[in-house]
């Protein structure tokens, strides 16, 4: 079988390689051989624990991440737990539903993580804020609709902002041409802020993130497309800017099995109509230039590599 293999030193130097694939004798009681048709490639790669089916993320769940440090998914044949497992939804192609293990369940858990299991936020007197037009984003903006959520998302590109509108954005602000795009938030919401926000950016944006938030609001912490070092001089105190608002700053660490089954039966059942955004599938022989594509930041929504 053919399979992508990493030194662990940056993706220009992936390589693919032919491996023996998995028989039978090598499986374990309670393990699968699972022929791998799509993969959906993730900022991180792969971050999707298979260990991790209910309750708080530990550290033994992240021993289990596939990309690092276990072995990723860019292979024909892999074996795993029998208890990782859940039906994808019939609707969804397999490209489309490769995007759903790691930005879907990350963006719900998002902004459901602190709500009961099957009592989402819902309605549109919550207002919910996006970052970017990546995976995450995207995915946030269309659970987000499912919910009935007000959005508002922010982008570098007019263009990616036009086609975020179409998908239902209610509002849109171009992070490059307003770089005080927290006071723009704060006018769209009549000096309210948001109640939740998807942190995708980091250093550049969290601080923004406080200041647009709204009195008792959240902020999950998910990533740092912008660096993870701060500005010196906008080393302000984290306490400070919480307390501010009354703020919750939670990190998020995707979710468990539980929490992505409660997604699927909430969020993406026939009637909603959700279509993960796929931007371009790439074929098994060009994930180099797959991950390529996905760093340079063109891309809107998810880019998926065609394994089998
Ligand atoms: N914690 C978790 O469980 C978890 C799970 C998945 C991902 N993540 C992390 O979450 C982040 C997003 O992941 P992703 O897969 O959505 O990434 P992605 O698809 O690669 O997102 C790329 C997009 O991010 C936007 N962006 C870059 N800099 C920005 C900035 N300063 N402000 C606002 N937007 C900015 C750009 O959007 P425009 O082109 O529209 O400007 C860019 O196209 C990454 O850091 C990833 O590692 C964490």
């Amino acid at each position: 079988m053919k399979q992508w293999m990493t030194g662990q030193d940056g993706f220009r130097n992936i390589r693919s390689v032919e491996a023996a694939a998995p028989t039978e004798g090598d499986l374990k009681d309670g393990e699968v051989v699972v022929e791998i048709g799509h993969v959906s490639l993730n900022y991180r790669d792969i971050e999707a624990t298979q260990t991790h089916l209910s309750g708080q993320v530990t550290e033994q769940d992240l021993a289990s991440d596939l990309g690092l440090p276990l072995p990723g998914v860019l292979t024909n044949y892999r074996i795993f737990p029998d208890t990782g497992f859940v039906a994808a939804p019939s609707h969804l192609s397999d490209a489309e539903a490769s995007t759903l293990p790691t930005a879907a369940v990350t963006a719900w858990m998002s902004l459901n993580g602190f709500q009961p299991m099957g009592q989402p936020i819902r309605g549109m007197d919550k207002v919910v804020l996006l970052q970017g037009t990546g995976g995450v984003s995207m995915t946030g903006l269309q659970i987000a609709k499912a919910l009935d959520l007000t959005t508002i998302i922010t982008s570098s590109s007019d263009e990616k902002l036009k086609r975020a509108k179409e998908l239902g954005a209610d509002h849109v602000i171009n992070y490059r041409t307003t770089p005080d795009w927290d006071k723009k938030v704060l006018e769209l919401t009549h000096g309210r802020g948001v109640d939740v926000i998807l942190e995708t950016g980091g250093s550049q944006t969290l601080w923004k993130s406080f200041e647009c938030v709204a009195f008792g609001g959240l902020i999950s912490a998910i990533g740092y497309l912008s660096g993870k070092e701060d500005e010196p001089e906008k080393r302000w105190n984290v306490s400070v800017m919480a307390l501010k608002r009354n703020v919750t700053l939670k990190g998020i660490l995707n979710g468990p099995k539980d929490r992505f089954e409660e997604m699927l039966a909430i969020a993406y059942g026939k009637d909603k109509g959700i279509k993960p955004v796929v931007d371009r599938v790439f074929d098994f022989d060009q994930a180099k230039e797959a991950l390529q594509y996905l760093q340079s930041g063109r891309h809107f929504g998810k880019v998926v590599v065609k394994v089998a």
